[in-house]
């Protein structure tokens, strides 16, 4: 999710990237570097923290004047948010440097391939391999126009994994190249002058005209010979080229009205990113860096998921995954309680905390609890370096990118794909006792993505539905299992983003006292669960749904495809794709999301920054 600006041309680039970098700051935050090339040098300077920190640096040493340049602001993934892991990476013998967004997941046997032959790294990300592997390659060419594409391009097949790779070589100080493959890279072409991009937000100040890279495809930008495209064999392609009519507001939005919208529609990378190289192709968890041991994990008698708001529903889905596959104890607390309520805990307890910011202060203060009464640690967060991971014994990382919307989506659904990576690698460990079912399990966490993009796709009739409701004074949210959870998060969504009063229902729990809300007209979302598979309590919902119907209920049913029995009971029903029952959160929490956030903006409400909210919450 890091952002990626790259100059050719004939300003000065040290401007033109800093200015690209202050555009792409929103997809990374934790440090930022450059580099330039001139006369055959290159220079560089990063610097840990915002943009700011690295200005300072530039204002106090300075970097010669530059027509080439790259720059970098990192979303941290491998290595810390330090000076030293920030970008660019430079090779051992600082001719080549390179900026990286995303994740090379075969970096170590490359790394200690490089290491093999005497190549000393001086960072801890998976990055730098490429700044090394370039360096060794380009001397074995011919001298040739592509010499440096071609290098690049030896490189890029050897990767596995996700990346937007820029590279620059001091040797050539007019031509810049990139490649990607499952991460975006963009090329701006202006008057003489071309730029690189993680999108277009930045360049956006200098031209409208861009061109899509493919995906295996390696980009060569030069300032005589301008921008040529191939594949990663060296077959020339000719990139699909568009003119950009968004303003630079709209270009850091990706072109969508609201950053909600574009992180809604970034969940199948994120959940991608959530799963690369954390399974292997034998169907096993790969969790290496949560650094529990074997026996830790099997003295393990108690699991507390502990977090707040969205964070706590994502802490609700899981404990029904963990303990299905665990057959381990799962409570599930909402860390302002948990501290108070005195929980019995020891060292054979372990304690996941889940937060997207890594700062929320009730989070933190019941980790430390925990950790005085000597549990074990496990942190599930979304930002690297921050507080609580850097706190806890263990941290599995999500990888959605830095979350801007006050509100999270991307952030919540690889919190739920993180909590089932966390409960399979428990499973793994301690002897599984579905194994059948865990390794089909690992094959559908692929399928997800797909599944993700497939709603998303169909979400039209969501928003036209959502508009239908933006007057609607109530609306209740119902489900079972873990639709239960999904039903809360609906309704924690609507509140903080309409602010229309909204309730989520365990859909058993209607009969004892809720249904009296319900009168003519009442909008009720049903979670309906799949109606295959041995958790199944499809007819008990089906039931739900006509207990609230014929109380006068407009019943919206979010229903897998092929689900017919809803049908007579449904006045409006949301197709989600077929998902095993544990995992159909991450399918049918997207209706809910999109929902929400039509609702609020059909209101005029500012769907980023709902009232009385902030993103990190670091006060108890
Ligand atoms: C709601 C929302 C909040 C957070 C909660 C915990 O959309 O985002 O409920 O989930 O404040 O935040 P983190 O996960 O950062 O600890």
């Amino acid at each position: 999710m890091c952002g990626i600006v790259g100059y050719v041309g004939p300003q000065n680039a040290l401007d033109v990237v800093l200015e690209g970098l202050r555009r792409l700051e929103y997809r990374g935050y934790d440090s930022a570097g450059v580099a330039v090339v001139v006369d055959g040098v290159l220079t560089t300077a990063k610097k840990a923290g915002k943009l700011a920190n690295l200005e300072k640096v530039l204002a106090d040493q300075g970097l010669p004047a530059a027509t080439t340049g790259l720059g970098h602001t990192r979303w941290a993934t491998h290595g810390g948010p330090t000076d030293r892991n920030a970008h660019p990476h430079v090779s051992a013998d600082g001719q080549v440097a390179v900026v990286h967004n995303g994740i090379i997941e075969n970096f170590a046997a490359l790394r200690a391939e490089c290491e093999a032959t005497g190549t000393e790294f001086s960072s801890d990300t998976d990055t730098e391999v490429v700044a090394h592997l370039l360096a060794a390659v380009y001397p074995t060419l011919p001298e040739s126009p592509d010499r440096l594409a071609e290098a690049l391009r030896r490189v890029s097949r050897r990767l596995e994994g996700a990346f937007t790779l820029v590279a620059t070589h001091a040797a050539e100080p007019h031509t810049m190249v990139a490649s990607r493959r499952n991460s975006p890279l963009v090329v701006g072409v202006g008057d003489g002058e071309y730029f690189l991009g993680s999108d277009v937000a930045a360049f956006i100040g200098h031209t409208r005209h861009a061109l899509d890279v493919g995906q295996d495809e390696v980009v060569e930008i030069d300032r005589t010979r301008g921008v040529t495209v191939t594949d990663f064999t060296g077959r020339v392609v000719e990139p699909p080229s568009r003119t950009v009519d968004w303003d630079a507001a709209a270009a850091e939005k990706d072109g969508y009205d609201w950053f909600m919208l574009k992180e809604i529609a970034e969940q199948p990378h994120a959940i991608a990113d959530t799963l690369l190289g954390r399974l292997s192709d034998h169907g096993a968890i790969v969790l290496d860096e949560v650094r529990i041991s074997d026996q830790e994990v099997r003295d393990i008698d108690k699991v507390f998921v502990v977090s707040c708001g969205t964070s706590y529903h994502a802490g609700l889905i899981a404990k029904y995954a963990i303990e299905h596959w665990t057959r381990i104890p799962v409570e599930v607390e909402l860390a302002s309680e948990f501290r108070y309520r005195d929980p019995v805990l020891d060292r054979s307890t372990l304690v996941v905390v889940i937060s997207q910011s890594g700062e929320t202060m009730d989070t933190l203060m019941a980790m430390r609890h925990a950790k005085e009464q000597r549990a074990r640690v496990l942190a599930i967060c979304n930002t690297n370096g921050s507080t609580i991971p850097r706190e806890s014994d263990a941290v599995l990382y999500t990888r959605a990118g830095p979350e801007v919307a006050v509100a999270s989506t991307k952030g919540f659904l690889s919190q739920v794909v993180a909590c089932y990576l966390v409960g399979l690698f428990l499973a793994q460990v301690r002897g599984i006792k579905y194994a059948d079912e865990v390794a089909a399990i690992v094959d559908e966490l692929r399928a997800l993505p797909a599944a993700v993009e497939k709603v998303l796709s169909e979400m039209e009739p969501v928003r036209e539905l959502a508009r239908s409701l933006a007057d609607s004074p109530t609306i209740l949210f119902l489900g079972r299992h873990v639709g239960y959870p999904v039903a809360l998060e609906g309704a924690l969504k609507l509140k903080e983003l309409a602010y229309i009063h909204a309730e989520g229902f365990a859909a058993g729990e209607l009969k004892h006292g809720p249904i009296a809300l319900i009168g003519e007209g009442t909008p009720v979302v049903v979670v309906a669960p799949s109606p295959r598979g041995r958790e199944s309590v499809h007819g008990k919902v089906v039931s739900n749904i006509q207990e609230v119907r014929a109380r006068g209920a407009r019943t919206i049913v979010i229903a897998e495809e092929g689900d017919d029995d809803v049908l007579p009971y449904a006045d409006h029903v949301i197709r989600v794709p077929r998902t095993p029952t544990l995992l159909a959160p991450v399918v049918t929490t997207i209706p809910m999301q999109v929902l929400a956030c039509e609702i609020a903006d059909t209101r005029g409400l500012d769907v980023d920054q709902p009232r009385n909210l902030a993103k990190s919450v670091t006060v108890e």
